[in-house]
């Protein structure tokens, strides 16, 4: 029967897709060291041809389809723009205007998605909604934020610890606040590049460590008072205190978070040259003051837009592997 034959040569092309050659970006640590160390690599030469408007556009013809659940400023411009800027187009797709809005399951969205595009990016809720579609998709999937993890956010700021001040590894990041996505992912960076990671959050919100997944207890120090964990810092970081998708819980915070809040006082416990970071936005006079992230230890703006330059070379790196012209 002609048609089951179809069916079934189509099975094996998709088995082929999924399970050996499709590489996804769901977590930090989907990639190993090296390929990472490859993207800081791409990163620098992409920001350079970008700063002086040198065509590159190996990505002619190919789609980005960008999913998004939760609001975005960053991850939405600088994917669209990083999409074009490679010769390549992008796709916006809110689920309130799709129908995953109204309920659609999402391996079927993935089935159908993954089709028509040649990569995916999505910013949704639980990190499964993420690996039920890269489980059902022929092209690789990109993680745009989930409650669990922001992995293309710290590929963004360990670029700009590295640009501002060399390599991570042997240094202390210091985390305050809450143990979110970010603060989890740092926890992965930590092993990967084998820096300490020291983290201070208030009681009810500490870190859970299998967040990190297979992270070295060498690797991560818990504190409970954030003047002890910045202490020696060479980067001090933080993030809003109530993240998307919790602000039932935005009043409570407030709270139990007072005594979390980066300030002058808190950044003279660091080194001396430490960098402050914040993936933004952030709230000044809650998670961080204005003295502090518009300070001289700051570099959240080189922060912002090394999203940019990262996330073109993990797309380029996904659709072609390792490039190194
Ligand atoms: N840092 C970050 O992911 O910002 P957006 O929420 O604006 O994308
Ligand atoms: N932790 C924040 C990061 C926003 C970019 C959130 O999930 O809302």
């Amino acid at each position: 029967m002609p048609g089951a034959r179809a069916v079934r040569l189509d099975a094996n092309s998709h088995d082929e897709a999924v399970g050996r050659s499709t590489r996804h970006f769901l977590q930090l640590k989907d990639l190993t060291q090296t390929e990472l160390e490859h993207l800081f690599g791409r990163a620098r030469v992409l920001k350079e041809r970008q700063r002086s408007h040198s065509l590159y556009q190996p990505l002619r013809g190919r789609t980005l389809a960008m999913i998004f659940e939760k609001n975005s400023t960053r991850t939405r411009v600088s994917f669209e723009a990083g999409m074009a800027q490679l010769g390549g187009s992008a796709l916006f797709l809110s689920s309130r205007e799709t129908q995953l809005g109204r309920g659609e399951p999402i391996e079927d969205v993935a089935e159908v998605i993954s089709r028509m595009v040649d990569v995916v990016m999505i910013r949704t809720f639980e990190q499964d909604i993420v690996q039920r579609f890269a489980a059902h998709s022929r092209v690789p999937v990109i993680n745009g934020l989930t409650d669990e993890y922001h992995p293309c956010q710290i590929l963004a700021d360990i670029f700009t610890f590295i640009e501002h001040r060399g390599p991570i590894h042997g240094r202390t990041v210091a985390w305050v606040g809450d143990s979110n996505n970010v603060c989890n992912t740092w926890l992965q960076a930590a092993k990967l590049f084998d820096f300490n990671f020291h983290v201070a959050t208030p009681p009810g919100y500490e870190l859970e460590p299998e967040r990190g997944e297979s992270y070295e207890s060498m690797h991560l120090e818990c504190f409970n008072d954030p003047h002890d964990a910045v202490r020696d810092a060479d980067l001090v970081t933080t993030d809003v205190w109530t993240s998307m998708g919790f602000e039932d819980e935005a009043e409570a915070r407030k709270r139990e978070f007072a005594d979390y809040r980066v300030d002058t006082e808190m950044m003279k416990l660091a080194k001396p040259d430490a960098l402050f970071m914040h993936c933004l936005p952030a709230h000044r006079g809650e998670e961080v003051d204005a003295d502090v992230i518009d300070g001289p230890h700051s570099v959240v703006w080189d922060e912002a837009e090394n999203r940019l330059h990262t996330q073109k070379a993990l797309i380029e790196f996904l659709l072609l592997g390792k490039v190194e012209s």
